[in-house]
C-alpha cells in the first residue's frame, strides 16, 4: 500500500538495456564475501528481468574507496562472482565503470546477459552526485532500475541520477523494504512492541521520537540506556553515556507519557570493572551501578520483563542490540530478547544494522518476517524521511 512509484512490473522491459542500481555493499574476508544477503536479495528482479528479456548492466558501490581510482581491497568482482555462483547465470564483470571499455562492454549487451561494472566509488564525483556520472551511466541504458534499498538514502550519482535521463522505476527489493519499513508504522497490528537498542542516543533520537508516536511498547536497551538512567537521576559509573543528550532523553521519556506509549528501561544490569571478557562481571539494579562499573548487557530481570512485553505483542519492530552482544559474556540479553521475537506469532521486523548481526550469529533469520537490508536508508524511513533515491522514481 505504501509504494507509490513504478516498478519493474509496470514497464516494458524487453529487448531493452536495463541500468540496475544494486547494494552489493557485503562485507568481504580475503576477497571472499562473508555475508551475500545483499547479492540474495537482488536476485529476484535481476530473475525477472532476465526472463523478461532486458539485458542487465548492474551497478553498486562496495565500502568507502577514496575515489582516486581503483583499488583492490573494494572491486566488486567477488560481489559479481557470488551472483554467478548463487545463480548459475553467466555473469560478466568488467573492470572499469565509466571509461571506453565500460561503454563498450555495455554497448555489446544482449538481451538476457547480465554485466556487473567496477565500483561506482571509485570516482569522486559519484559521491558527489556529478551529473556527468548520471549522464554517463544512463547512456549505457535505456531503463533504471533502482533496487539498491540500502543506499537509496544516499544522494549519490548512481543513486538519483539515471532518473534525469532514462525511465526510472523500482525493483522488488525496494518497493518490498519501503512497503514493509511505512506501513508497519501506518497500520500496525497491536499491541506494537518497538526495541530500540545500540550505544548512542544521539544517532536514534530521530527514530526514537518516531516510534514514541506510533509504538503501544518502546524498549530501550543497549548503551543507550544509560543516557536515559542519566535522564532518571541514576548514576551510571563508567557506563558509555552523552551528556548532551540526557535532556533529549529526558524529554523523549515525557513525551511518552503524554503520549500513551510506554517506555521499558532496563531493571537491572550486567556491569563489569573492564571491557574485557575475564574481569569482575556482575549484576546489579539500575539504581545501583557502582561508580567504577559500567554496564554491558541487560540483566535477568529486564530479560524477563522485555520477553514478556513481546510475548504479549502482534507486531515487532526491531533494531539495536541489548548489549555487547559480541562477547559471549554479554550476549544473554540480545539473545533472548531475539529469541522471545523468534518464537513468538507475531509479524516482526528487523531494521537492518547490528540486530542483523545479532539474528544471524544465533541462527534465527529465517524465524523473522522481514529483515531489512538496509542500515542507515532503514532508520531514515522509520524517522518518516523521504529516501532520496525512490523520489526520484517515476509516480505509478
Ligand atoms: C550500507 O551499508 O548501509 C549501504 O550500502 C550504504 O553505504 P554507505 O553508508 O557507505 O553509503
Amino acid at each position: 500500500m505504501a509504494f507509490t512509484k513504478k516498478t519493474v512490473r509496470d514497464i516494458d522491459v524487453a529487448g531493452k538495456k536495463v541500468l540496475m542500481r544494486v547494494d552489493f555493499n557485503v562485507p568481504l574476508k580475503d576477497g571472499v564475501v562473508t555475508d551475500d544477503t545483499r547479492v540474495r536479495a537482488a536476485i529476484p528482479t535481476i530473475q525477472y528481468l532476465k526472463e523478461q528479456g532486458a539485458g542487465i548492466i548492474l551497478i553498486s558501490h562496495l565500502g568507502r574507496p577514496a575515489g582516486t581510482g581503483f583499488e583492490p581491497a573494494f572491486t566488486l568482482r567477488p560481489a559479481a562472482e557470488k551472483l554467478a555462483e548463487l545463480t548459475g547465470y553467466d555473469v560478466k564483470f568488467i573492470e572499469d565503470t565509466y571509461g571506453d571499455e565500460a561503454a563498450a562492454a555495455c554497448a555489446a549487451v544482449k538481451p538476457g546477459d547480465i554485466l556487473v561494472l567496477e565500483n561506482v566509488r571509485f570516482l569522486k564525483a559519484e559521491k558527489k552526485n556529478d551529473p556527468a556520472v548520471a549522464e554517463k551511466l544512463a547512456s549505457y541504458a535505456d531503463i533504471f532500475v533502482l533496487d539498491a534499498f540500502g543506499t537509496a538514502h544516499r544522494a549519490q550519482g548512481s543513486v538519483v541520477g539515471p532518473a534525469a535521463y532514462i525511465p526510472a522505476v523500482a525493483g522488488f527489493l525496494l518497493e518490498k523494504e519501503v512497503d514493509t519499513l511505512t506501513s508497519i508504522f501506518a497500520e500496525p497490528e497491536r499491541p506494537f512492541v518497538a526495541i530500540v537498542g545500540g550505544s548512542k542516543v544521539s544517532s536514534k533520537i530521530g527514530v526514537l521520537d518516531h516510534l514514541i508516536d506510533s509504538a503501544d511498547t518502546l524498549i530501550i536497551g543497549g548503551g543507550m540506556a544509560y543516557t536515559f538512567f542519566l535522564a532518571k537521576g541514576y548514576s551510571v559509573g563508567t557506563s558509555l553515556q552523552e551528556p548532551d543528550w540526557i535532556e533529549a532523553a529526558g524529554k523523549m521519556l515525557e513525551k511518552a507519557e503524554a503520549k500513551g506509549c510506554k517506555i521499558l528501561l532496563p531493571i537491572d544490569n550486567v556491569v563489569t570493572d573492564d571491557f574485557a571478557e575475564n574481569n569482575v562481571i556482575e549484576t546489579v539494579d539500575s539504581d545501583k551501578i557502582p561508580d567504577d562499573r559500567m554496564g554491558m548487557d541487560i540483566g535477568p530481570k529486564t530479560v524477563e520483563l522485555y520477553c514478556d512485553a513481546v510475548k504479549g505483542a502482534k507486531t515487532v519492530f526491531w533494531n539495536g542490540p541489548m548489549g555487547v552482544f559480541e562477547k559471549d559474556a554479554f550476549a544473554k540479553g540480545t539473545e533472548a530478547v531475539a529469541r522471545a521475537i523468534a518464537d513468538s506469532d507475531c509479524t516482526s521486523i528487523i531494521g537492518g544494522g547490528d540486530s542483523v548481526a545479532a539474528i544471524n550469529k544465533f541462527g534465527l533469520a529465517d524465524k523473522m518476517s522481514w529483515i531489512s537490508t538496509g542500515g542507515g536508508a532503514s532508520m531514515e524511513l522509520v524517522e518518516g524521511k523521504a529516501l532520496p533515491g525512490v523520489e526520484a522514481l517515476l509516480d505509478a
